[in-house]
């Protein structure tokens, strides 16, 4: 737990030493990243998507490779491609950056359907299927995407059932006091460049990350009534009068995996319903589809997993262990 302790303080450190904003975010990403889960950011451009999305790709000593999406990439400009070598008599696979542990897919609704669809399909399969044979993807792997909301021209919005993969859907938010607004420009003349990212050292080796996902998986205890508090929730967004299509059961699992890994940033060996409370609004909003007059209303699913948790009675009498 010690150890655990000084490795979740280091990361978190070195984003907040960049990234300029809510420390509760820094928590999320590195919570959505310990449970080995897809992060989807999502904001207005110039937010610091991309800062975020690097930042804790280079502070894991884990490889980490980017696409930049474009209307015109290919599925095997993701996954790889088979090349004749001559010189052998036969063909070669030349692997793309989906061969990696963390890949960072930046606006990925630039993209045409096809290679969003390739990408999704890696995520919930964990595996890259190439011209029919089948390899596996390296461990840890998570793909962190990015993109501008989608009424902004040039874009192909991710469909709906694609986003369930997400473990959260997170946006960066514009900076909340003219204090952050300085500080962002501030470092901005300590850095003497536009990108800070590129001097970054992983703070954590690679094999330490995967003992903290261990333990993420083998060593935070959960209790019956927090987890009778997670599928209550859950239920209730099937229920509620505005939605169409409520969250499935992988979105219990999200909450589940990212409240176990938030438990182990906040050094706890168990979860708190306070810890569900923290997440299920990133973990079920972008699961929810609207009735389609609340759609054209422009409801929000946050809003609506909010209200959820105030009706849910919150577990009192949870074991620790
Ligand atoms: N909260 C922040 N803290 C520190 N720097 C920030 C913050 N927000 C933006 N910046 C800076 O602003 C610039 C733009 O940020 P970034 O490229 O991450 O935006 P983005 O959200 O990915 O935008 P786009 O949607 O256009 O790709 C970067 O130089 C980044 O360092
Ligand atoms: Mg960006």
């Amino acid at each position: 737990m010690e150890k655990a302790k000084t490795h979740c303080d280091a990361v978190v450190e070195q984003i907040r030493s960049l990234y300029v904003g809510d420390e509760l975010l820094i928590e999320k990403i590195l919570a959505a990243a310990l449970a080995n889960g897809h992060i989807l950011f999502e904001d207005n451009p110039g937010l610091g998507k991309t800062l975020l999305a690097k930042t804790l790709a280079f502070s894991i000593g884990c490889n980490f490779s980017r696409v930049q999406c474009t209307p015109d990439l290919l599925p095997a400009d993701i996954l790889g491609t088979n090349i004749w070598r001559p010189k052998n008599g036969s063909f070669e696979l030349l692997k793309g950056p989906v061969f990696t542990n963390i890949l960072l897919v930046d606006e990925v609704n630039r993209s045409p359907p096809k290679t969003q669809s390739a990408v999704l399909e890696v995520m919930e399969e964990r595996q890259v299927t190439i011209e029919g044979k089948t390899y596996e993807c390296e461990e840890p792997f998570f793909v962190l995407a990015t993109q501008n909301p989608i009424e902004y021209e040039g874009t192909y919005p991710l469909p709906e059932a694609q986003i369930d993969r997400f473990i959260m859907k997170l946006s960066t938010g514009y900076p909340r006091s003219l204090d952050e607004e300085k500080l962002i420009v501030k470092r901005r003349i300590e850095w003497k460049k536009d990108d800070p990212t590129r001097d970054l050292k992983p703070v954590v080796s690679g094999e330490d990350f995967r003992a903290l996902q261990r333990m993420v998986e083998n060593d935070i205890y959960i209790d019956d009534a927090v987890i009778k508090y997670i599928a209550e929730i859950v239920r209730k967004t099937r229920e509620h009068p505005q939605v169409d299509v409520g969250s499935s059961p992988r979105g219990s699992l999200a909450l589940l995996k990212a409240s176990r890994a938030i438990a182990l940033i906040r050094r706890r060996d168990f979860v708190t319903p306070d810890d569900i409370k923290t997440l299920a609004v990133d973990a079920l909003a972008h699961r929810l589809i609207l009735k389609v007059e609340d759609v054209m209303r422009q409801v929000d699913e946050r809003k609506i997993v909010t209200k959820i948790l105030d009706t849910v009675s919150v577990p009192k009498d949870y074991h620790p262990r």
